[in-house]
């Protein structure tokens, strides 16, 4: 699987409105009233914004639905301006480019119990998951943190008699030392449960590391931004690559994988964001700085993520 642009098209936004403190749930759907690209749980629309800036979103509504999309917005007003341009500047009535689904983050078939954990509005893949699973008669269980009722989106259908025992929302007001403490939760896989995970890159991270006496199969990750894995300190490195003997600069600004593309070579990738496994590359010599959500610790010493993580040395040598 190589990273590649699904095909853009023209959708009516036909909702834009809140349903919770800083969250919009925007509805696309085609203007003729044709059958939109199915998709399934866990998949996101990549939608082109006012400014023109692409940005990804996960659709949270039934995959059986094939007649719209729903995805819910987080307002961040010191983002990159997508979500702010969505909210503030789309109205119901207007038409957006939008890409047709993509999923990497989908439910194994032949799983049937699992275990959801959701921070703020990393929910939104949940939901459609949930849809799909009670439609399939399987079993989750649900922890969802937030900050409180009023910044929590979704909060009526989880609380439905039908589901409400399986879900538990957590507020923690904002303060970190009011955190759930997940390890209990997570100190046993239970009933060959899959763990799937979306949310901040703190509390992704928080919980890759009390899993990692779980299998690498059964936890998985999605995250939004690739920004969070770029810092302000970042520096350039050297990457040589042994299948070739090539030294190719990584520039502070650039990740492993760009700089390989602009050199002309084919590397496959899909979340570009450090939690699918697609980009995974052996290490060969040199200290790498992991960024990603997928590798053990075991793995650490000679696997590299691509996508995401650089070099703690001048120079790396990479299995291409
Ligand atoms: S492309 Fe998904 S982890 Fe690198």
């Amino acid at each position: 699987m190589t990273a590649s642009n699904p095909p853009m098209m023209p959708l009516r936004v036909t909702r834009n409105d809140p349903i919770a403190d800083g969250i919009n749930m925007l509805e696309f759907r085609d203007a003729a009233g044709q059958p939109l690209p199915q998709f399934s749980a866990g998949a996101h629309i990549a939608v082109q914004v006012p400014s023109g800036l692409l940005r990804k979103y996960s659709l949270c509504n039934d995959p059986a639905e094939r007649d719209r999309y729903l995805v819910a917005v987080k307002r961040e007003a010191n983002g990159r301006g997508g979500s702010t341009d969505l909210i503030d500047h789309v109205k119901a009535g207007d038409q957006l480019m939008v890409a047709a689904p993509v999923n990497d983050f989908e439910l194994p078939p032949r799983a049937q119990d699992f275990l959801f954990i959701a921070g703020g509005i990393g929910i939104t893949p949940i939901m459609a998951m949930i849809r799909e699973l009670r439609a399939q008669g399987k079993r989750f269980r649900l922890y969802y943190l937030s900050r409180s009722p009023e910044t929590t989106a979704f909060i009526d259908e989880l609380s439905a008699p039908e589901i409400k025992d399986s879900v538990t929302i957590h507020y923690d007001g904002g303060d970190p030392a009011n955190s759930l403490d997940l390890r209990p939760i997570l100190a046993e896989r239970k009933n060959r449960e899959h763990l799937y995970c979306c949310g901040p890159r703190p509390l992704m991270e928080a919980v890759r590391r009390m899993t990692d006496h779980w299998s690498s199969t059964a936890v998985h990750f999605e995250a939004f931004t690739s920004a969070e894995t770029h810092k302000p300190t970042d520096r350039p490195f050297k990457v040589r690559l042994a299948q070739s003997g090539a030294v190719i600069e990584v520039a502070a600004d650039k990740t492993i994988l760009e700089a390989l593309r602009e050199h002309g070579l084919e590397v496959p990738s899909s979340c570009e964001s450090g939690t699918c496994g697609t980009c995974r590359t052996k290490l060969l010599a040199g200290k790498a700085e992991h960024r990603d959500l997928v590798l053990h610790d075991h793995e650490r010493a000679d696997t590299i993520m691509i996508c995401v993580s650089r070099a703690l040395s001048d120079e790396i040598t990479i299995d291409r």
